[in-house]
């Protein structure tokens, strides 16, 4: 019987340092695009809890969250476009600023789906920040507000982001080595 290589941690793509002052950027944003009006941040599980604490503290409104938690039918590395939605939020919408905090846009179909869920609960507004976005990789039109980083299309670990429940933890995004 063969051995079964576990994938390693690849090249950082985007290191602690970079991170730090990319978010506090965004909180400076936002901050500024929201004041007199405190957004919801609604975090998509389980990617996006990392980017959501850090994110959290760069926003000076007092601000509120949520959390749902998805999940795509389908391979492991690759997105189908089907999403279950195994929490659901549980506060209303209606009348709400809302921000999604997304940790990746990929294919986009994800982030497709839950605007269309969203949106039909009564939001005053409903945006988006996504940590990364994938170039390129996008099959539908998406009104992505904030963007963290565009990032060539390739699998990536760390902040939040696993490859079979592994590597949230590490506090820079990086290849994986191994698994495509
Ligand atoms: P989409 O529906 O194709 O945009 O995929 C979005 C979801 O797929 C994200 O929320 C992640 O959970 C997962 N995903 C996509 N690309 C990556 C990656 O490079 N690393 C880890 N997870 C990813």
């Amino acid at each position: 019987m063969g051995q079964v290589m576990e994938p390693t941690v690849g090249d950082v793509v985007i290191t602690a340092d970079q991170i730090a002052a990319r978010v506090a950027e965004l909180g400076a944003e936002i901050t500024h695009d929201y004041a007199g009006r405190p957004p919801l941040l609604v975090g998509v599980l389980k990617g996006a809890f990392v980017l959501m604490a850090d994110l959290a503290r760069e926003i000076a409104l007092p601000v509120t969250f949520d959390f749902m938690a998805v999940a795509s039918y389908g391979a492991a590395t690759a997105s189908s476009g089907v999403v279950r939605i195994l929490k659901d939020l549980d506060v209303d919408l209606e009348g709400r600023h809302v921000l999604v905090v997304e940790d990746i846009v990929d294919s986009g179909l994800t982030l497709h789906y839950l605007l269309r869920n969203l949106s039909v609960r009564g939001p005053a507004s409903l945006e988006v920040c996504a940590f990364l976005v994938k170039d390129g990789q996008q099959r539908i039109e998406l009104p992505v507000n904030y963007v963290g980083f565009h990032i060539p299309p390739r699998f990536v670990v760390g902040y939040g982001l696993d490859h079979a429940g592994r590597f949230r933890h590490l506090p820079y995004i990086a290849h994986l080595d191994g698994a495509e």
